[in-house]
């Protein structure tokens, strides 16, 4: 199995807090150690790092506590990036901020007609665009992402509450290879998740309840929380390399290592 360097962005939680509630995680009441948030941000950052990806930094916004979950800021493909718009006003400003990132860095800028929440529902396997809706991202908002990127896309429809964005019910593990939780789509969506991906990994709901499938796959390294640890053991059968990172903190807003993480493809510096 070959390993793909990649290119990401992150966001350090600078200013991350749980100060209000947009998905059923989220509870402003319950503690959060917010040093330790940064620290355990700071391991998964240095994790890329020593296998030999690059990581770009946005600078973090005072007052945009979830901004640190960097895949919501835009989906970014062959050079081109859409930027995002966000179902919540809590997170309407962290739009902007990615956007200008995006255009500085080069990238060719597009903008959101509908909701779309970026690479959290927006996850390219191969030569298709697996798009999350139900939740957050609009479902009109997937006949552009089509328009713009050229890629089909395959509408996914999610269903349970707790998976409310798509990364946190699949993650896409090779080219050809996912692996996701039956129970958070519909009926219809895990007929074509069968029909495209026989060979998928079923994720259990243990696993997802960990937010085991936030995970950041190379091809070959699989980042994912620690605590997922039969979807470590199932990903390890299948060959692929396991490294568990706790971000306990983060979880108590919703997100977990995909989630801090926007793989930007094809800018000017790198694939
Ligand atoms: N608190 C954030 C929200 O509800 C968490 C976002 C997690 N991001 C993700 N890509 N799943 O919007």
């Amino acid at each position: 199995m070959d390993a793909t360097r990649q290119r990401f962005l992150m966001c350090r939680p600078t200013y991350f807090a749980v100060d209000y509630a947009i998905n059923p995680w989220m509870d402003p009441t319950a503690p959060v150690d917010a040093d330790l948030a940064i620290r355990q941000w700071e391991q998964l950052r240095r994790t890329y790092l020593d296998l030999g990806h690059e990581v770009e930094l946005v600078e973090p916004v005072a007052g945009l506590p979830d901004m640190v979950f960097a895949a919501n800021g835009g989906t970014v493909i062959d050079g081109k990036a859409m930027a995002v718009q966000f179902r919540d006003p809590q997170r309407a400003d962290e739009a902007p901020a990615y956007r200008a990132w995006f255009e500085a860095a080069g990238f060719e800028m597009y903008d959101p007609k509908h909701v779309n929440e970026g690479e959290g529902d927006v996850l390219l396997v191969g030569d298709h665009l697996l798009a999350g809706t139900g939740f957050r991202t609009a479902h009109a908002s997937h006949a552009q992402l089509q328009e713009v990127f050229g890629y089909p896309v395959i509408t996914m429809q999610l269903v349970d509450p707790r998976f409310y964005h798509l990364d946190t019910a699949l993650t896409v593990l090779d080219e050809r290879t996912v692996a996701y939780l039956p129970e958070a789509f519909s009926p219809g969506s895990r007929a074509v998740l069968r029909r495209l991906f026989p060979d998928a990994i079923h994720a259990t709901m243990a696993d997802a309840e960990v937010l085991g499938l936030n995970a950041v796959s190379d091809g070959r390294h699989v980042v994912l929380p620690a605590q997922a640890t039969d979807l470590a053991a199932k990903l390890r059968d299948r060959g692929y390399e396991t490294i568990g990172i706790d971000l306990s903190e983060l979880r108590k807003a919703g997100g977990g290592p995909k989630c801090c993480t926007l793989r930007l493809r094809q800018g000017k510096a790198s694939k």
